[in-house]
């Protein structure tokens, strides 16, 4: 464990109020910040200490798991110190640079958290580069920054090029809250601890794949940041492509972050790009009309105040993509994310190649079935592996069974993905964060389909909340075995 100051910029915005400081208050919870361990919570207006040590208990006590502890909390308050910035003002820096001394108990290795929006990356590292905070010469400088990562490929380069004026890459850690998750890294458990998969585990036996994520809620009060955004770039670019990633990247040498980081990065480049002449034979796009969630009443994504009446902005968004490496060349990668579904839950689903005799053909088996392997991400960490089987009785004939797993999250152990990511990001492991060049290749895959997207203004499918998404999608589906599979 290292000692460290932890400084958050927006401490009084939603994230840090709903998983930052929450996070912490576990992670103290758990012994994992050492006794010195400071938090400084950045915010813009006026507050007493003791004001702002009430709300911190506010947004940490309804998160506690199994109910918040009066002795770690107070023991948590005592690291927490409110700092009024004002994040444009040299002056705020100055007396930034004054508190954080050793002299005054704070820890000189420094993580800079900036839960604020990317458009004032740029000031706050000129601001703390200007009064020599980036410098690490008594101490480490981590800074943690949160997505959105660009808004395609070349305003993401210019977000790249504010942040190397003050911080190096090695400084740089880009949260992907995905990649925090438990269940996400259990991807890579799965498949390099099992001998077992690694056979099967390309095109040679593999049909297709499946990425899902559905969310039963809208935008909720997110509609001013979603509709400049949509699904593709709110998810695919980002969190699904990850997931893909761990699905299709090569063992790496160790564990080290690079290693880890470099698979990843081969896997992005082998994308097949998607030019924008065939952007409707790879990508679709849905929004949800009026219709009901769970029994409840949901109004259409344009009734919300904040979006314009004649918005295309896809709140569904599916793709298909080839890997065009040894290993996967032919075998369709299909994403899909929507808001307003049936259910909340993340999965992937593997399809294997029928086998390649019809033996039982003439039986009463009748034509072969194929394999799935079905991880389920969340809520429940899920394993199922589909096989075929011999039904009791005198007849030929077979159904499915399964061999499954089921580790509900309910209970104590119910991590959240910022604790990981925080974790890391003091203890200065990058394995779970993005490296710019990740980032980078993301966005070149979905640059034309984003590109032919803002171009096409006229009209989106839509489907009512509570469904699937509109069935039009069967479009970008190859053949009727790739039809979505919606259950683990
Ligand atoms: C965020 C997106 O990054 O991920 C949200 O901005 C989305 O729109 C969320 O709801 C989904 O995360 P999770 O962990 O709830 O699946």
């Amino acid at each position: 464990m290292q000692s460290c100051t932890i400084v958050i910029f927006g401490a009084t915005g939603d994230l840090s109020k709903k998983k930052l400081l929450p996070a912490l208050y576990h992670l103290d919870a758990e012994n994992r910040l050492t006794d010195d361990t400071r938090i400084i919570c950045m915010g813009r207006r006026e507050a007493a200490q003791d004001e702002w040590k009430q709300q911190v208990v506010e947004f940490v006590s309804p998160k506690a798991r199994g109910g918040v502890d009066d002795e770690i909390l107070n023991k948590f308050l005592d690291r927490v110190h409110y700092f009024k910035c004002d994040i444009n003002d040299a002056f705020s820096y100055h007396e930034l640079k004054k508190l954080v001394t050793k002299e005054n108990g704070f820890p000189q290795n420094i993580v800079f958290y900036l839960s604020i929006s990317p458009a004032l990356f740029g000031v706050v590292g000129d601001q703390l580069a200007a009064v020599g905070m980036n410098k690490e010469d008594h101490g480490w400088r981590h800074l943690v920054v949160e997505k959105p990562f660009g808004f395609d490929q070349k305003s993401a380069e210019e977000l790249e090029t504010v942040l190397r004026k003050n911080f190096t890459e090695e400084q740089t850690y880009r949260i992907d809250h995905y990649l925090g998750k438990g269940t996400v890294q259990n991807i890579f458990v799965f498949r390099f601890a099992n001998l077992l998969l690694e056979p099967l585990w390309n095109r040679n036996y593999i049909d297709h794949v499946q990425i899902t994520h559905a969310e039963e809620q809208g935008v909720g009060g997110r509609a001013g940041y979603y509709n400049d955004s949509g699904a593709l770039r709110d998810m695919i670019q980002s969190h699904l492509m990850q997931v893909m990633a761990l699905v299709a990247m090569e063992p790496p040498a160790d564990l080290d972050d690079e290693s880890l980081r470099d698979e990843k990065v081969k896997v992005l480049k082998a994308i097949r790009p998607i030019t924008e002449d065939i952007v409707d034979q790879h990508a679709f796009r849905g929004q949800y009309a009026a219709g009901e969630v769970n029994g409840k009443p949901e109004p259409g994504y344009l009734e919300d105040e904040e979006v314009p009446n004649d918005s295309v902005t896809e709140t569904y968004a599916a793709m298909k993509i080839y890997i065009d490496n040894w290993r996967w060349r032919g075998v369709p990668f299909y994403l899909r994310t929507g808001k307003c579904m049936p259910e909340s839950k993340a999965m992937i689903a593997i399809r294997f190649k029928k086998p390649p005799q019809e033996l039982f053909k003439d039986t009463k088996i009748g034509d072969s079935h194929a394999n799935w392997i079905v991880m389920g991400l969340q809520p429940d960490n899920t394993l199922r592996i589909e096989l075929q089987a011999k039904q009791p009785g005198l007849e030929l004939k077979s159904h499915t069974v399964a061999l499954e797993t089921v580790e509900s999250d309910k209970n104590k152990h119910r991590l959240d993905a910022y604790e990981a990511l925080i974790l890391d990001a003091i203890q200065g492991d990058r394995s779970l964060f993005l490296r710019s060049d990740e980032v980078n290749l993301a966005w070149k895959v979905v640059d034309p389909v984003l590109n032919k997207w803002a171009k096409d203004k006229d009209f989106i499918h839509t489907y009512p909340a509570g469904t699937w998404g509109p069935e039009e999608v069967s479009r970008i589906q190859d053949d009727s075995c790739h039809l979505w599979r919606n259950n683990v």
